[in-house]
């Protein structure tokens, strides 16, 4: 092996912590305080509110190792490239350099022997060609030429490649996009303009020089400050770094396969896809697992759960042997004991989570399975019988082929879209399972159907859920400000009220609502609920000032400051003080990136509209400000 998955990360550490910037931890895969998404998608997206100006605790250039999930591809999971969870490398200015030096430091780390020692003649840079909103970015072509790219390995590519926004709204600009030619033992071609849709061309890094503000209307302001966003898929540099033609064969996955004793050698390419996505899922899900998150029917919960699902249905048709998810679940953590010792430390409880889902799913699965051989009966004459799973060369050899009917007949339309939702809303069976059973006894599903009334259940749930895809850190409405200052003074009167075994487990801000989640192992009673009530709006009726220092770690802690339970601090925090210059008492200092109201006064009068379990010793509070 050329380099190994810890070594690119120190060395992506060391190379920028050389050109002075602060080395940060990876936040959370739960992002804090921010509601626009379920998961931090990217390196960017915890740092949003520096974009935008805030003042960072560790300095304008920071480098970290951001853990990431992405769900939007799920379907693409299994083939080469495509994960739900990776970990992406990246550099940051916050209003300090520019283009000249964020591309000057990539071609360095790209290409210095000390560093990656890539060959040029391998490497290929795409820049924005230009529209209405920005120029041809002639300025960053000029910056690679002046390094030594010849200009035939220079390409102009319009915004759907070379423009980098976070979903809709939120800090954006053009990109400059580095490229590697796989070795697969052709030269990489001259001309980059023509060939960069070739596969083999693989995109390793991205520089995104973030200048715009897009608003909800679509329009693009000017930032206070000129930043850069680059990101560099780690697990993706890593596989063509040495040479291997899919992330799934890099070395981050290697003690997986052994779990799960497939040789892909003598495997279909659908029996490895499948074997992929439970690799793929399983890791993801012992990431998102540590962060806090649990199984359940919404949001992040649900996310989980249907990965978790998808997963063991798979296991269920390759025939995986008794215990796999165990056996896999501790390679995922002795594969990331160094990078993320949370995923050791935490792994009894990720690991007890996990398989108290996969004993609640069995029992599903085997009564599913019963009803869908019921199905199968009624639609057809084709008996099935799922009792036990095919093992994966019975499936290349189908049984129910060498009964001359099926291979033969044209596939029966039987089931329907209706049918296989119904399996899914009560026996949580995916689509694809569904799918997938139906096939082997020669039926088709329409998918139309099931979309359809897919459709119609999510319009239901995102009705319920509609708060969470508005606002967000992205847009700090002057009422979201508001709401983070209100939790604080919640915080501190729930430990005031309940007493110091309080500490924040989660927070979500919209327009509409705060929702907190806090340690606590009882029911508040009404009582306690009416005097946290109080508290907060005597504090408000003071109009206490709210103060933002920026401190050394320990310094903060020795102050008393506290945070989220089980949070990653940086060496420096940003702290926000609350308390009464009268009296000289404080009322609540917490680690916070911020924005918050400068006076309590101008929050409004707060209210508590329910309190309830969100997990076992979690109670959840949500609270309005009128
Ligand atoms: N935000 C960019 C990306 O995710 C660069 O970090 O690709």
């Amino acid at each position: 092996m050329k380099i190994t998955a810890q070594e690119l990360r120190v060395k992506y550490l060391n190379f920028f912590k050389s050109k002075g910037h602060t080395i940060i931890p990876s936040a959370s895969l739960v992002p804090e305080n921010d509601s626009s998404v379920l998961f931090t998608t990217a390196g960017m997206h915890p740092l949003v509110p520096y974009l935008l100006g805030q003042q960072h605790p560790g300095g304008r250039r920071v480098t970290n190792v951001q853990k990431c999930i992405r769900t939007g591809d799920i379907d693409e999971v299994g083939d080469d490239t495509h994960l739900t969870f990776f970990e992406m490398l990246g550099n940051w200015s916050f209003g300090d350099y520019f283009k000249e030096d964020a591309i000057k430091w990539s071609f360095g780390f790209l290409t210095s022997k000390e560093y990656l020692n890539l060959p040029l003649e391998r490497l290929a840079f795409s820049v924005f060609s230009g529209d209405n909103d920005a120029p041809r970015d002639e300025e960053a072509a000029g910056i690679w030429r002046s390094l030594g790219v010849p200009e035939s390995r220079i390409a102009y590519l319009p915004k759907d490649d070379n423009w980098w926004i976070a979903g809709n709204t939120g800090p954006c600009g053009p990109d400059t996009e580095m490229f590697y030619w796989i070795d697969d033992g052709t030269p990489a071609p001259e001309n980059f303009q023509d060939t960069h849709h070739d596969k083999r061309w693989v995109e390793i890094w991205n520089d995104v020089f973030m200048q715009f503000e897009k608003q909800a209307d679509g329009k693009l302001i000017p930032l206070k400050q000129q930043n850069v966003d680059t990101g560099m898929g780690l697990d993706r540099t890593l596989a063509v770094l040495n040479g291997q033609s899919s992330v799934y064969d890099t070395e981050l996955f290697s003690e997986m396969w052994e779990v799960i004793e497939l040789d892909q050698q003598i495997m279909t390419n659908d029996e490895v896809r499948k074997a992929r996505i439970v690799l793929d899922h399983i890791r993801a899900a012992v990431f998102i697992v540590t962060d806090g998150v649990e199984p359940s029917n919404k949001d992040r919960g649900y996310v989980l759960r249907r990965l978790l699902r998808r997963a063991m249905v798979m296991g269920r048709l390759l025939n995986l042997k008794h215990h796999w998810l165990e056996s896999l679940m501790g390679k995922v953590a002795a594969t990331y004991v160094q990078a993320y010792p949370p995923v050791v430390e935490k792994s009894e409880n990720t690991f007890k989570v996990i398989l108290a889902e996969q004993q609640k799913f069995e029992k599903t699965l085997e009564k599913g399975l019963k009803e869908f051989e019921k199905l199968i009966k009624n639609h057809s004459d084709v008996g099935a019988s799922f009792s036990r799973p095919p093992y994966p060369s019975e499936q290349r050899h189908n049984p129910l082929d060498e009964a001359g009917r099926l291979k033969a007949a044209p596939a029966i339309m039987g089931l329907t879209g209706k049918d296989a939702f119904d399996l899914y809303q009560t026996y949580g069976f995916p689509w694809e399972l569904t799918k997938e059973l139906a096939e082997q006894t020669g039926q088709q599903i329409d998918k139309t159907e099931f979309e359809e009334e897919f459709k119609k259940h999510q319009e239901l749930s995102r009705t319920a859920s509609a708060g969470q895809f508005k606002g967000g850190l992205a847009s700090h409405s002057e009422k979201i400000v508001r709401y983070h200052t209100a939790t604080h003074l919640m915080n501190a009167a729930l430990r005031k009220v309940l007493g110091d075994h309080v500490w924040q487990k989660g927070s979500n801000i919209t327009e509409e609502r705060t929702r907190f989640d806090f340690t606590h192992d009882k029911k508040m009673t009404p009582e306690e609920i009416y005097q946290v009530e109080v508290a907060v709006n005597d504090w408000i009726a003071r109009d206490l000032p709210v103060k933002k220092d920026i401190l050394p770690l320990e310094e903060a802690r020795k102050l008393g400051a506290i945070g989220v339970f089980g949070a990653k601090y940086p060496d420096q925090v940003s702290v926000y003080t609350i308390s009464d210059p009268k009296t000289s008492e404080i009322i609540s200092r917490e680690f916070c990136g911020g924005p918050h109201v400068e006076h309590t006064g101008t929050i409004g009068k707060f209210k508590i509209q329910k309190e309830e379990a969100s997990s076992a010793g979690v109670r959840r509070i949500k609270a309005i400000i009128e």
